[in-house]
């Protein structure tokens, strides 16, 4: 048994868990008709609401004793500080930094004039290109920018881009190369032009092996279709920590935009891995993304636990993952602009919190994080949702939408959110038995049919959602949720004694990787894998 589990918090919440799995979450409303006034908070013009949870004020109470004993304020203490608290890698973790405008000290240092100075840089060249100052080899300005990067050089520049679509610029567009499926590279310089194109080359560690790859194949493009070595250094910039594996790739350390070890790839959207972002949106939205960011990281350092939106988001998920044996967790945006958030929202959680050890190297006996996976509403109702209304798992489910729209066309935005109320409240309030039976009598429908029909039209309900509204999808309200999300991940990380800043589960698959493709390139008949890896790998070759 960990320590964890034979924790007075955990156990008094285990003892309080079959209280509450009593009700039903009508009942709970039915009871008390200020659950929405107790159970729901507001920052800025964002509102949490968690009152559609299985909880009363005493869970409130011992989910809150949890993350005392858990050392949550010294933690959070703790990593605005510039602490090495990802101790794997011997880092701070610091993306906070990234948008504070007070100073943070890493070994002593501030590192808030660097950030600045990089700040200045990425200003400087996203003002220059975007105005058409700065050309390409034809001397024709650039219109299109393609990132190539992948994971967090990736996933969240696009969910931001694709998220801030109406702030961007009608004269560049910005596209995403992540996959080594040759397709996507492909497809994508299909339509542009070499001398209009410059391309970001995004990795933190610069040694990925799908980013180089197609680094590669892009620079291939490049001299194949007009441009020249000469060129090179004005069409290919580079996002990274490794100088020398920049310059070993080819560009100047002039063009390449540095920024630091303690930036975990998926909280580094903030950094110069934020160029494509800028690039799209132009550096005073960009500051407002940041603007947005910091607002959270202040409200998240100093606000009481109970008041505090990460820390309750954090801890209902804790409620629902560990007490009630939920381990999948939907992200549903009635925002078609948020498209990409469930994949962003994906790498953000699974890699940080999918974890099976401690910070201790302890094995745990409680579950970490839920499979995390969605799709914008309205489309999911009409695929996935039957599962969330009548399967057998339990899911729990994030829904969050804009009250404004950015297009505000006929009766569009009144609609998609009507559905979303419709679908959190049917969730949670299900259909019994005598109201299928009362809605079958009123529409006529014969008794033996009735009681065929009967079994299929329940709904259990008591499912689970948080509801995340706010006023409009702008960079700053992007940069909070962001931020809100990134400091909910933490927070369930330290009641779960994870260090969620590191990735080592990434490292087997990209190994045998490496091995499997040196086999490939045998014209021999593969046998030292298994027989299956084996059976597959001959199969491919034979057919490639
Ligand atoms: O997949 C593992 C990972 O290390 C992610 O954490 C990271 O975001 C991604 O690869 C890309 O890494 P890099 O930016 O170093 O190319």
């Amino acid at each position: 048994m960990s320590t964890l589990t034979q924790s007075p918090a955990w156990r008094a919440l285990q003892a309080h868990q079959p209280i509450m799995a009593q009700h039903h979450l009508r009942d709970l409303f039915n009871q008390d008709p200020h659950r929405f006034d107790k159970f729901s908070l507001l920052f800025n013009d964002i509102l949490l609401d968690y009152a559609k949870h299985p909880v009363n004020q005493q869970t409130i109470d011992l989910l809150l004793a949890l993350a005392r004993q858990q050392h949550l304020e010294n933690w959070i203490t703790r990593m605005f500080s510039g602490d090495k608290i990802n101790q794997t890698e011997h880092r701070a973790a610091l993306h906070i930094a990234l948008r504070a405008a007070h100073p943070v000290f890493v070994d002593g240092v501030d590192v808030i004039p660097e950030v600045k100075q990089v700040l200045q840089q990425i200003t400087r060249f996203v003002n220059a290109v975007r105005s058409g100052e700065k050309k390409g080899y034809s001397g024709k300005a650039f219109t299109d920018i393609v990132n190539i990067g992948i994971g967090g050089s990736d996933l969240g520049p696009v969910m931001v881009t694709e998220a801030l679509k109406p702030y961007g610029s009608p004269h560049i567009s910005v596209h995403f190369v992540s996959n080594i499926d040759g397709s996507q590279l492909s497809e994508t310089l299909r339509q542009l032009n070499p001398d209009t194109t410059l391309f970001i080359i995004a990795s933190k560690t610069f040694t990925t092996q799908e980013t180089i790859t197609n680094a590669n194949s892009a620079r291939h493009w490049f001299l194949t279709h007009g441009g020249s070595d000469n060129d090179i250094a004005m069409h290919f910039v580079a996002v990274s920590t490794n100088q020398s594996a920049v310059e070993q790739f080819g560009i100047h350390a002039e063009n390449m935009f540095p920024f630091w070890d303690w930036v975990g790839g998926r909280y580094s959207l903030w950094s110069a891995i934020g160029l494509p972002i800028a690039m799209a949106i132009g550096m005073e939205n960009f500051s407002s993304l940041l603007a947005g960011a910091r607002e959270m990281d202040q409200h998240f350092m100093i606000a009481p636990l109970e008041k505090n939106l990460p820390v309750m988001l954090g801890l209902i998920g804790i409620w629902q993952i560990n007490f009630f044996g939920v381990t999948s967790h939907a992200i549903l945006p009635y925002d078609q602009y948020l498209h990409r958030f469930p994949a962003y929202l994906q790498q953000l959680e699974m890699e940080s919190n999918g974890k099976r050890i401690t910070r201790d190297g302890e094995v745990f006996d409680y579950n970490t994080s839920p499979v995390v996976w969605g799709e914008p509403g309205t489309n999911g109702q009409h695929a996935f949702y039957q599962l969330l209304h009548q399967g057998t798992q339990s899911v729990s489910a994030d829904f969050l939408a804009p009250c404004q729209s950015h297009h505000p066309i006929g009766n569009h935005h009144r609609l998609l959110l009507a559905n979303f109320f419709a679908q959190t409240e049917a969730l949670m309030r299900g259909k019994n038995e005598s109201e299928v039976r009362n809605e079958l009598i009123s529409q006529g429908i014969p008794e033996a049919s009735r009681k065929a029909l009967l079994p299929h039209k329940i709904f259990p309900g008591n499912h689970p959602t948080t509801s995340i509204l706010f006023k409009k999808l702008d960079p700053k309200t992007l940069g909070s949720l962001i931020a809100l999300y990134e400091h909910k991940v933490f927070v369930q990380s330290v009641i779960w004694n994870i260090n969620p800043f590191d990735q080592w589960g990434v490292e087997l698959g990209k190994q045998l990787a490496g091995k499997i493709l040196s086999d490939l390139n045998q014209t021999e008949t593969v046998n030292s894998h298994d027989s299956s890896t084996n059976g597959l790998m001959n199969y491919f070759k034979a057919n490639q």
